[in-house]
């Protein structure tokens, strides 16, 4: 078989695959609480044949989410509406798993398809859900001062940043409660904790700030504690960026060393993007961030999962035969073709394929087709 479609066991969870779905912010919710268009969009890609589905970034306080519409787990209410979701992954053996974040600095901003929103009624707000406020950050420094997007944040005290620690272990007791297999630290995209990490955003002169040790002291604590949260037999990943591809930024190496104290935490994979600041460039193309996942997994002995533009199913196939990576993720590959799994087993071992992988109800019927199809030519 594949190695792309080898079971893979962290802790007491078993992937029935490699394959996973990156989370994706669908800017859809209310008050925090997931709805049927979560469970549908999430639900898909288990039927599809994925071995792991991650909830989108989910708010772990109100002031922590990207925009008013985020999925949230900062009350019991939103662990109920969660619940569904993780009942059917788990129904098809797909691995659920949730991204527990908070936005920083980048939270309080417009939802694309709301942008009227803010000069609306007020019954036309209250209606949609909408809502503003100020964002935190290490230091009172804007994400961008050209877009208007973006807000000046306060910058966190000692015991507020206490306050983040504390969220992030409440939420990820709740995503226990609510039935998640897994739960993923969101330590990327220029987002609260890797403005932590990034000399571009964190300019405090406290135990937070300064050297390497002091930056990564959040995501350390934030790790610790939610690993120390979640039952023993439950996987911790964490995300990073693991280079701002900015001069001055953080970079690869630093990833590295993070990796190393996220290893010794406990943690049982990196998911390795990058970027998130404005001040960051880098040239998207296939496999682009491989090397980062490469980088870390080598040299810091540690699990990876790859990330961006990685639908081609034989390259998927190699990043895992020769070693870059453990996990192949896909967000926009998934939503352009939600059975993206079972098409690729098919690709990679063609007559071997024993359809397995699609739903015990559609299974029998794909193979009938396909015999046919072979037939006829
Ligand atoms: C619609 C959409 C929403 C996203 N939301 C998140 C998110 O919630 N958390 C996150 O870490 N990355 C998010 N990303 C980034 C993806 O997880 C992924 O890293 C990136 O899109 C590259 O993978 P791809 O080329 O397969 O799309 C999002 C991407 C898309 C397209």
């Amino acid at each position: 078989m594949a190695l792309l479609f080898e079971p893979v066991t962290q802790r007491g969870v078993t992937f029935r695959n490699r394959t996973v779905v990156a989370p994706m912010c669908q800017y859809s919710a209310r008050d925090g609480l997931a709805n049927d268009w979560h469970l549908v969009h999430l639900g898909r890609f288990a039927l599809g044949g994925f071995g792991m589905v991650m909830v989108e970034a989910t708010g772990v306080t109100p002031e922590g989410r990207i925009s008013w519409a985020d999925v949230g787990l900062w009350n019991d209410a939103q662990v109920e509406a969660l619940r569904p979701v993780t009942r059917f992954l788990g129904s098809q053996n797909t691995v659920s798993a949730i991204q527990l974040a908070h936005a920083g600095r980048k939270a309080s901003t417009p939802v694309d398809w709301r942008r009227d929103l803010p000069a609306a009624s007020e019954s036309e707000q209250r209606e949609a859900g909408f809502e503003h406020w100020q964002p935190v950050a290490p230091s009172a420094v804007v994400h961008a001062a050209d877009n208007p997007d973006f807000q000046q944040p306060h910058a966190l005290t000692r015991e507020e940043i206490a306050g983040v620690v504390r969220a992030f272990a409440d939420a990820a007791r709740r995503a226990d409660a609510a039935g998640f297999d897994m739960v993923e630290v969101h330590a990327a995209h220029g987002y609260l904790i890797n403005q932590f990490l990034s000399p571009i955003a964190n300019k405090r002169d406290d135990e937070y700030g300064g050297s390497r040790e002091n930056r990564m002291r959040l995501v350390l604590e934030v790790t610790e504690a939610v690993r120390a949260t979640l039952p023993q037999d439950k996987p911790v990943w964490v995300r990073i960026s693991a280079s701002d591809n900015a001069p001055g930024g953080w970079d690869v190496e630093d990833s590295v060393a993070l990796a190393r104290e996220l290893k010794a935490l406990g943690v049982d994979a990196i998911d390795c993007s990058s970027g998130g600041f404005a001040e960051g460039r880098i040239a998207p193309s296939p496999g682009y961030q491989v090397p980062f996942a490469h980088a870390i997994k080598t040299e810091a002995g540690i699990a990876t999962a790859a990330v961006g533009l990685l639908h081609d199913a034989q390259r998927a196939e190699a990043i895992v035969a020769q070693g870059e990576a453990d996990f192949i993720a896909l967000a926009r590959g998934a939503l352009d073709d939600p059975n993206w799994p079972v098409h690729a087993r098919h690709q990679l071992e063609g007559e071997a394929d024993d359809f397995a992988l699609w739903p015990v109800q559609a299974a029998a019927r794909m193979r009938d087709r396909a015999r046919v199809l072979a037939r006829v030519g």
